[in-house]
């Protein structure tokens, strides 16, 4: 029996090559686009992989993707559709804070049906308030808002067995890291990859970096 993996923001960067690793790894893969017509490299990815469509705003996008995965049991979902420069501060929010959550949510069942149980949603080292109180301008803001909502619900999300974190992927060579950042996105993902799969009940509910060291809230 194969695992399955849902990859939601998969036609870009991060979340490509995380498609592309768990394919590669021989899972069963599930990935989302919003431009399901255009899907680009995600395409072209060999393995055993279902294309989605999901605007992660849309709520009609999100009762189809849930309606195509019932009774699908997910043993990995990660979160990684992130907006962060030149965007208008109410998407930054809707898209960072808002739809990891309600879509975690959502499917929460299908994790809960799986063998392994593990969910990630992908976070931010800008996110982290270190005590501070101030605006962490609204890429920050929305990262933040993420930790704290994902703190909030994590308790509850043990009860059904499931190990959650939220992770910093790096500084991540994407579109939104810029060509100059250090991590690739090959490094970045098998980072990832490799702290989901070593998951234990104690680092659930806390912050975590690509390459498996805990970070501050
Ligand atoms: N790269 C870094 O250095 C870095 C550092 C810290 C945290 N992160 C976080 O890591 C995650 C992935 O970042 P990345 O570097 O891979 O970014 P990216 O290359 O810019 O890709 C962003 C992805 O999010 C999707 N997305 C954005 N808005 C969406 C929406 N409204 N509905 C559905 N999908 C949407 C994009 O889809 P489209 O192709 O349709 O636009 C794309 O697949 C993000 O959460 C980001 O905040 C990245």
């Amino acid at each position: 029996m194969t695992n399955t993996a849902l990859i939601i923001g998969a036609s870009r960067g991060i979340g490509l090559e995380l498609v592309t690793q768990y394919a590669g790894a021989g899972w069963t893969v599930h990935g989302t686009t919003r431009s399901i017509d255009q899907p680009g490299p995600l395409a072209l990815i060999t393995g055993n992989v279902t294309l989605h469509q999901l605007e992660v705003r849309s709520e009609d996008d999100l009762q189809r993707l849930r309606g195509s995965l019932i009774d699908i049991p997910i043993d990995v979902l990660i979160h990684g559709a992130g907006v962060y420069r030149n965007t208008p501060r109410d998407e930054i929010m809707a898209v960072n804070t808002v739809a990891p959550i309600r879509i975690a949510e959502a499917l929460l069942d299908n994790v809960a049906a799986s063998d392994l149980r593990r969910l990630a949603l992908i976070t931010s080292q800008l996110g982290a308030r270190r005590g501070r109180t101030g605006s962490l301008g609204d890429y920050g803001d929305s990262k933040a808002a993420l930790n704290d909502s994902f703190r909030a619900r994590a308790p509850d999300w043990a009860t059904r067995g499931i190990r959650a974190i939220v992770i910093h992927p790096g500084w991540v060579s994407t579109d939104m890291g810029g060509a100059s950042a250090p991590v690739s996105v090959q490094d970045s993902a098998s980072g990832i990859r490799s702290v989901v799969d070593s998951l234990t009940a104690e680092m659930h509910g806390r912050f975590w970096t690509w390459d498996g060291r805990e970070h501050d809230w």
